[in-house]
C-alpha cells in the first residue's frame, strides 16, 4: 500500500487540526507551495484547509480541498468565527458532505469525509477563478488584494505619482495597478515587481506584457529578487497579516526600501492615516515630504 499523503492549505494550526509534518503545502501566500487548482484529482488521503475569510475565495478553496481528496479521504476545515467560520458548515453541506463541527478558541472546526459526489464543484470553482474584468480588461481573483475594487490607498498614489525613470521595483505589487502606471512613463528602464501572493503575481504577469517588467514571487522583507542600488521603490504595502493590523510590516517594508535604493533614490509610498511610519521613515532617509493627504490617506517621498 502507497504511504498516505496528506496536504496542508495555510499555515497550520494543530492545536485546531493536526496535520502531517511533510504535508504538501496548497496556499498561494506560502513561497513553493503548489497551486491548489493544478493539484491533480484524488491525489490526496487528508486535506488540512485554514479558510479563508472571503467567501466565494473560501467555497473555492473548500471545493478544490474536496476535490484533491481520494474516494473516503478526510477534510479537517477550520476558521475563526467572525471570519467566516460560522459559515463553514453550510458550505460544505451545500458541496454534498456530511459534517462533523466543533468549536474551539473562537474557531469552528469542521470535519468532512469526501462525498461521492460533490454537488456545484464546477460552480464554486468558477465563482472563485481568475477572470477579467469587462471595465479596465484587468485580470483578478477573489482573494487577492482589493480583488474587485480600486483600493482607496492605491488611489491616493495613483493621484500624485510622478513620472518614473530608470530602474525600480513595486514592493506588494498585486495583479499590478501600481505597476502598469509606472511602465506608462517610457524613462522607465525596469521595473520588478515583488509579490507574496503567487496567485496575484500570476494575475500581474497576465496584465503586464512589457519587456521592462520582471516579476518575483518573493517576501520584500527577505529582500527577495536581490535588489540593489535602485532609483525608485513604490509600494502600497500590506498592513494585515492573519486578519490583524501589523504595522510592523509596512515599517519592514521601508527599511527594506532603504536598503534597496541607491542614495538619492525615492520611495513613493502611501499609508493609512492612523498608521505611525514617520518616525521609521525619518530613520530610514535622508529626507521624508509629504505628498499628498486625503481620503485617511497619507503619501510620503521618502529620498535616500
Ligand atoms: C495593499 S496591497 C497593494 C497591491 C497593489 N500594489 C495595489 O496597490 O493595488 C499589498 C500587497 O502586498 C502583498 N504582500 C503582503 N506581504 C508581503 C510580503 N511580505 N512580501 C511581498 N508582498 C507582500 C499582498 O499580497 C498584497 O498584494
Amino acid at each position: 500500500m502507497p504511504a498516505s499523503r496528506s496536504a496542508l492549505y495555510g499555515q497550520a494550526d494543530h492545536d485546531l487540526a493536526p496535520s502531517a509534518p511533510d504535508a504538501a503545502q496548497l496556499s498561494p501566500l506560502v513561497l513553493g507551495s503548489t497551486d491548489i487548482a493544478s493539484a491533480p484529482d484524488e491525489s490526496f488521503d487528508a486535506v488540512t484547509v485554514r479558510a479563508p475569510a472571503g467567501a466565494a475565495e473560501r467555497r473555492y478553496v473548500l471545493a478544490h480541498a474536496l476535490r484533491v481528496l481520494t474516494p473516503g479521504g478526510r477534510m479537517t476545515a477550520f476558521a475563526p468565527k467572525d471570519r467566516g467560520g460560522l459559515r463553514l458548515r453550510k458550505e460544505l453541506e451545500a458541496l454534498g458532505c456530511e459534517v462533523g463541527e466543533s468549536a474551539r478558541r473562537h474557531n469552528r472546526i469542521c470535519l468532512v469525509v469526501r462525498p461521492s459526489a460533490i454537488k456545484g464543484l464546477e460552480e464554486a470553482l468558477a465563482a472563485g477563478a481568475p477572470r477579467q474584468i469587462a471595465e479596465n480588461g484587468l485580470w483578478t481573483q477573489p482573494g487577492v488584494f482589493s480583488w474587485d475594487r480600486l483600493d482607496a490607498g492605491t488611489n491616493a498614489l495613483l493621484q500624485v505619482l510622478p513620472p518614473f525613470s530608470g530602474v525600480g521595483a513595486d514592493f506588494g505589487a498585486g495583479i499590478g495597478l501600481l505597476a502598469l502606471n509606472v511602465l506608462a512613463s517610457p524613462k522607465v528602464t525596469k521595473l520588478t515587481l515583488v509579490e507574496l501572493d503567487r496567485r496575484a503575481l500570476e494575475l500581474s504577469k497576465r496584465n503586464i506584457a512589457d519587456p521592462r517588467a520582471a516579476f518575483v514571487w518573493g517576501d520584500v522583507r527577505q529582500n527577495a529578487g536581490g535588489l540593489e542600488g535602485l532609483d525608485f521603490v513604490v509600494s502600497n504595502p500590506p498592513f494585515h497579516e492573519g486578519g490583524g493590523e501589523d504595522k510592523a510590516l509596512g515599517q519592514a517594508f521601508i527599511r527594506a526600501a532603504a536598503e534597496a535604493l541607491r542614495k538619492g533614490g525615492s520611495l513613493w509610498i502611501v499609508a493609512n492615516r492612523h498608521l505611525p511610519y514617520e518616525a521609521i521613515l525619518a530613520e530610514s532617509f535622508a529626507k521624508v515630504r509629504l505628498v499628498g493627504e486625503g481620503g485617511g490617506y497619507k503619501v510620503f517621498e521618502a529620498r535616500k
